[in-house]
This record gives C-alpha cells, structure tokens and sequence, in this order.
C-alpha cells in the first residue's frame, strides 16, 4: 500500500477489495465515463491536453498532443493501446496498481477511446504477470457485465470494446512498436519511426499507445478538471504521479506525490534509509536513466529538474543504494539484463551489449586490463546514438554516469575485485 500525499491513483487501495467494480463504484468510480460521454471526442482532447498530462510511462510525451495526432480522415479503424508491459528495472508501479484499482485503468481506456474515436482497445501485459492478467480480465468481465464496455457504452449507442492481451515476457515488446509487431502475432522487434504509431500503429491504421498510469490519470482529470490538475506538480509537469521507492530504504513501496517532489521528501515518507545506511547513489527512472548521487536529493523529481541535474525522469523508478554497494557490480547486473534483453537487430546494441558484459565481468573480478574504462566509454559512444531503438542509448546511461561519479571503483577493478572493496554483507542487494 503507498503512502500519499496526493491520493488520487492510490485512492481506495487498502479497501476490501479495492478491486472490484463495486468498490471502484462506490468511489465513485465511472462518474467520469458519464461526463465524458457528454461531451464531444474532440472537447475530452483539449481537457486532456490543457491539463498538461505527460505519459507515464517514461518520455513523458504530451498525452492530450498525442491524442490530436490521430488524423481522423484516415477510413481505418483507430486503435488505443495501453502498454502494461513494465519491465525497466526497478519500475514496478503499473502492476500495483493494475492489482488495487483494475477499474480506473478500464475507465480511463473507455474515455481515452471515446476521445479516439477507437471502437476497439487492447492492453499489453507484460506475460510473467498471470495474476495481473487474470486481475485486469476479471475486471473487464466486470465492466462489460455493467455496460461500461460493449456496443453500447452506457446506453450512449457508443461501441468500446476491450481486449488483454498477455506478451510473453520480453523487455523490448515495452517499446511501442515492437509491442505493436507483437500484438499483431510477430516476433516484436522496433519499427523504423517515422511513421509514428499515431499515424500507422496496429494494422497500419492510426494507434495511441498510451502507459497504464497515464490512460488511468485520465478519470480524475475529467472528474477534477484542468485547473485541480494542475494544482499539483510544476509548471510544465503538472499533476500527480506514482513514484517506486526501492533498495536500502526502510519501507520500499510506491508513493503518490505530486511531480517535482524530491528524493529527499520521499524519503522523509518511507521512513527515511536503513539504519547505518548512508546514500551512495540512485536512479531516477530505472535503469536506464543516468544515476544520481547524495548532491543531487533536492533536485525536483520532474521532467526539467531532474534533466538539468544530467539524467531524466524515466519511470519514476527510485532505487537507492548506499555506501555497501559496488556500483561496478550493480552496473554489471544492470548490463547483464540488457544484453539478455537486446533484440539483436541493430548491430551496435547487440555486439556492444556483449562487450561491456565482458569489460564489466573483468572489473568485478578485479582483473580488468589497463585501459579497460576507456574501453567501456568508447564502447558506449559507440552504441549511443547509433542503436536503432532506446533500449540501446538506454544501455550506456548507468555505465558513463557512474564512470562520472566513480571512476576511482571502476580503476580499481584492475586489481582487486568487487566482492574485496564491499564483502557481501546482510544488506547487500547485488
Ligand atoms: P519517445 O520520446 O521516442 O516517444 C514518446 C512517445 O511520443 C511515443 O509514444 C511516440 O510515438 C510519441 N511521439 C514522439 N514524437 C512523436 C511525433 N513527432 N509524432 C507522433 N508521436 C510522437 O520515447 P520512447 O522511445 O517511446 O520511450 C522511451 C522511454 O521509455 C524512456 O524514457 C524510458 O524511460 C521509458 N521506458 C519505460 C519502460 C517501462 O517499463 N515503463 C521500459 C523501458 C523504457
Ligand atoms: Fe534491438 Fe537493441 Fe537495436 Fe533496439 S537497440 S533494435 S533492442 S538490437
């Protein structure tokens, strides 16, 4: 269960149940599928869009400015796909909250539909996930037993149909157009974008692929309206969000603040780190993003603070780790998962994943070569930028940040191993 200082997403999630269509009704849940049935697809976009929202689920790409992309000329169906394939590193907010409130998600599909105008929606759930499929099923069963999905939304003569849909466990079907190959049966690896989904998504016809925190936002914005949106947050990432608090801390678990609270705030929530621990260093958003160390605990957790601080605001996912950790070791498991991970399409990414698993395992055995951190930072200029999807460029972040902020413990990796610098102890998480 989070703690909060926002509860909106995290509303109701201790309650018996919370799951269940009459627990969500009873918080007054599919009141906005009502409002939102009043108004008309294109008045939904502008609220979505004025309210600022910026997806989720790591870009944080304007949703309402996504919505408005889909040309609605174009005679092909349109398609929303939610992508509940969350599998970055340390991010584990989507399926908390697939698992407490399955019916905000479903109420946010059926808007974001209806703004659309997309008469058939899917969700992507990442599939080690049964119990959040069985969940998310059971819930549509639910919805479409109420009237809330179907030919006839609500008696409004309106069609929304939903289908889950279970992937079969591979970290690049999160990324939106493998995900898309994937949904339509191939084996998913990324599109060339341009065309971006909006224009040529599922079946070639116009696609909004929006993350579930984002497509579930979207209740409380028709129900609070712009200005309440935008009460919360900054001034150009408003609102409410999820933050995943992980490692050596006291109390791990997701905290609902407004975006543009700080580490530090957040820690304050959790209980603050384990006792003896002191912060060595932590991601912002995952893996993937550039970490951070103790100088950086005031920095704004929004898209511009934590970019000026040198790194992004990814998927909120906050893992701390203090001064027993190795942070060779903890970069080696990190590029372990993306070499297993890497799609073997583009060249960069799939040859040079491997390569710094072979740099990264000699430093942490303490029989690094000299010039072996000069290697790994080669190694990286040469996949950033030049990989044909994120997965790649997001594969160097940890390693040249954490050669900025340690490059003594991986100089050290020519001579004594990481299990000598920081001897396993109780606490240690890699
Ligand atoms: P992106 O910035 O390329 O695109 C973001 C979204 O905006 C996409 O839906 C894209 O279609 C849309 N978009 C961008 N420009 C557009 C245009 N000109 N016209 C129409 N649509 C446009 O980011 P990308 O590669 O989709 O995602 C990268 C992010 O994913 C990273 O920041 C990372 O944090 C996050 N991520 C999240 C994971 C998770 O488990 N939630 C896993 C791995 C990465
Ligand atoms: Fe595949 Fe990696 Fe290339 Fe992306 S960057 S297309 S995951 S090989």
């Amino acid at each position: 269960m989070a703690d909060t200082l926002t509860p909106v997403l995290s509303r109701g999630w201790a309650d018996e149940r919370s799951w269940t269509r009459e627990a969500y009704e009873a918080r007054d849940g599919y009141s906005a599928l009502r409002t939102a049935l009043d108004m008309a697809p294109d008045e939904i976009v502008t609220l979505v869009k004025d309210a600022g929202l910026r997806g989720r689920g790591g870009a944080g790409f304007p949703t309402g400015m996504k919505w408005s992309f889909i040309p609605q000329e174009n005679p092909n169906p349109k398609y929303l796909v939610v992508n509940a394939d969350e599998s970055e590193p340390g991010t584990c907010k989507d399926i908390p909250l697939m698992m407490a409130n399955p019916h905000e998600l479903i109420e946010g599909v059926v808007i974001a539909s209806l703004a659309i105008r997309a008469e058939q929606a899917f969700v992507y759930v990442r599939g080690e996930v049964l119990h959040v499929v069985r969940r998310l099923r059971a819930a549509c069963r639910e919805a479409y037993e109420a009237g809330y999905l179907g030919a006839d939304v609500m008696g409004s003569g309106r069609r929304v149909d939903l289908v889950i849909h279970a992937g079969a466990g591979a970290y690049i079907c999160g990324e939106e157009t493998a995900l898309l190959d994937s949904l339509e049966g191939r084996r998913g690896q990324p599109r060339l974008r341009p065309p971006f989904p909006a224009v040529e998504g599922l079946y070639a016809s116009p696609t909004v692929i929006n993350n579930v925190e984002s497509i579930a936002s979207v209740p409380a914005i028709v129900r609070g309206g712009v200005e309440w949106f935008g009460s919360m947050g900054t001034e150009k990432s408003k609102g409410f969000t999820l933050y995943s608090l992980s490692g050596h801390v006291k109390r791990p678990g997701q905290y609902e603040a407004p975006l543009g609270t700080t580490l530090r705030e957040l820690l304050d929530l959790g209980g603050g780190l384990r006792d003896g621990a002191e912060l060595k260093f932590w991601t912002p958003g995952g893996s993937s993003t550039p970490i951070l160390t103790a100088e950086h605990l005031d920095v704004p957790l929004d898209y511009e603070g934590v970019g000026a601080a040198g790194s992004m605001l990814g998927t909120k996912a906050l893992q701390v780790f203090d001064q027993t950790t190795s942070v060779v070791r903890c970069v080696l498991r990190w590029t372990e998962f993306y070499k297993h991970e890497s799609c073997g399409k583009c060249t960069p990414c799939r040859e040079g994943t491997w390569w710094l698993v072979q740099v990264l395992q000699r430093l942490d055995a303490g029989q690094g070569r000299a010039g072996d951190v000069e290697l790994l930072l080669d190694l990286c200029d040469n996949i950033l930028g030049r990989s044909f999807c994120a997965l790649g460029d997001g594969a160097t972040s940890p390693i040249t940040s954490a050669v900025r902020h340690f490059r003594d413990e991986f100089e050290a990796g020519m001579h004594t191993s990481s299990a000598e610098l920081f001897p396993p102890a109780a606490s240690t998480l890699f």
